[in-house]
């Protein structure tokens, strides 16, 4: 059996104004009717997955057993984050939970706020992944990559893909612009999807070896957690002792037990409102529309409102996107999706 593990703890900065610290861009549809992170839990079940459990901080406790409920999973357990300490402090929680009940556990290491709309080739790949899993191996996912981009892992493959898992020559994760050039240039590189396929007990001896200061605060914070209306609450003090580091950085920079299965199948990390509006089904005049949203002769754009009180009408508009809520108004040129981080950074500054 495969255990997911789903994390759930980023707040979407680029996906502003929807996106918020308090109700991030995962627990909002933005690509059909679900929401990416019940997409994510979806993936994951089915013939050979166990009942996931999901790892979240706690002003996310109840829309995540909220949305659970809504497609019908039940979750094996809700762990629960004093705060974010990035994404490996979490992933070590989650392998040393899982190792404490089965030594043999597998887990699935996946994002929340993926969209990844063929669930049966996702799970197809994962099967080919088993088969490096059990040689002991740390599984990575692998995307052909169309650009060079910075915000992702990058993957050097040892060798030709022939459906089998590959072992891995290099990760190497956030590069420079320069970097990332080089590395789409030479072809043998593929980014990394941000989902893991591995045993526990491997994990776990990765962490020990290369990030070994973790060990202590996320087991201390494990045997101080008490359990909560169903929550496993990790012992604060503890926790507030583990260092802030994404896996990518404290382990799979650094391992040299890695493997890919490359993945084509689709995937976007919805990183931006120009990915909502190419991942979306639009109309003739490739326009996407919602919520209370009319368009009067616009093209390529996206007009959307989750407002209850504000309708968005759009005259002639070319490459926009235009975004309202109750409280926020975004309006921009498609082509600056990436700017809206500074749009939020700027408002940090006005406090
Ligand atoms: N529980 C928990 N706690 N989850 C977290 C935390 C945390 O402190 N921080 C991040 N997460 C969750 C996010 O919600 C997201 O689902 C996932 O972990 C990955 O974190 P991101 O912050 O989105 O990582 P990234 O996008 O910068 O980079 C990762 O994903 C890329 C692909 O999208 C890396 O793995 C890259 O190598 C990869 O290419
Ligand atoms: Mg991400």
């Amino acid at each position: 059996m495969i255990t997911p593990v789903i994390l759930c703890g980023g707040s979407g900065t680029r996906l502003w104004p929807l996106s918020r610290k308090s109700y991030p861009k995962q627990f909002v549809p933005l690509v059909g009717e679900t929401t990416l992170f019940q997409g994510s839990a979806r993936r994951m079940t089915g013939e050979g997955f166990d009942k996931p459990v999901v790892i979240t901080n706690s002003d996310f406790r109840f829309i995540v057993t909220e949305q659970l409920t809504e497609v019908g999973i039940d979750p094996g357990a809700i762990l629960i984050e004093p705060e974010g300490r990035n994404t490996a402090p979490a992933v070590l929680a989650a392998a040393l939970h899982l190792h404490a009940k089965d030594p043999e556990a597998i887990m699935l290491v996946a994002p929340s706020d993926h969209v990844v709309p063929d669930a049966a080739a996702f799970q197809a790949a994962v099967r080919v992944g088993l088969e490096a899993v059990e040689a002991g191996q740390l599984v990575t996912f692998g995307i052909k990559p169309t650009r060079a981009e910075t915000g992702y892992g990058y993957l050097e493959l040892s060798g030709q893909p022939d459906g089998r898992p590959v072992a891995l020559k290099r990760f190497v994760e956030k590069p420079d612009a320069a970097r990332a050039e080089e590395m789409v240039a030479a072809g043998s590189f593929m980014w990394n999807a941000g989902i893991f396929l591995f045993k526990a007990k491997d994990i776990i001896a990765a962490f020990e070896k290369y990030a070994a200061n973790l060990m202590t605060p996320v087991q201390n914070a494990l045997d101080a957690g008490t359990v909560d209306l169903g929550f496993c609450r990790l012992g604060p003090d503890a926790w507030a002792g583990a260092e802030d580091i994404s896996i990518d950085y404290a382990v799979m920079e650094k391992a040299d037990n890695l493997s890919v299965v490359p993945f084509d199948g689709g995937w976007s990390d919805l990183g931006g409102w120009d990915a909502v509006w190419r991942e979306n089904d639009k109309d003739e005049n490739g326009v996407l529309l919602s919520g209370e949203a009319t368009s009067i002769d616009c093209e390529n754009s996206l007009l959307r409102s989750d407002s209850d009180r504000m309708e968005i009408v759009g005259i002639g508009l070319k490459n926009v996107m235009a975004v309202a809520m109750n409280d926020a108004v975004l309006i921009a040129d498609m082509d600056r999706a990436q700017d809206v981080k500074k749009a939020v950074d700027a408002l940090k500054k006005k406090g």
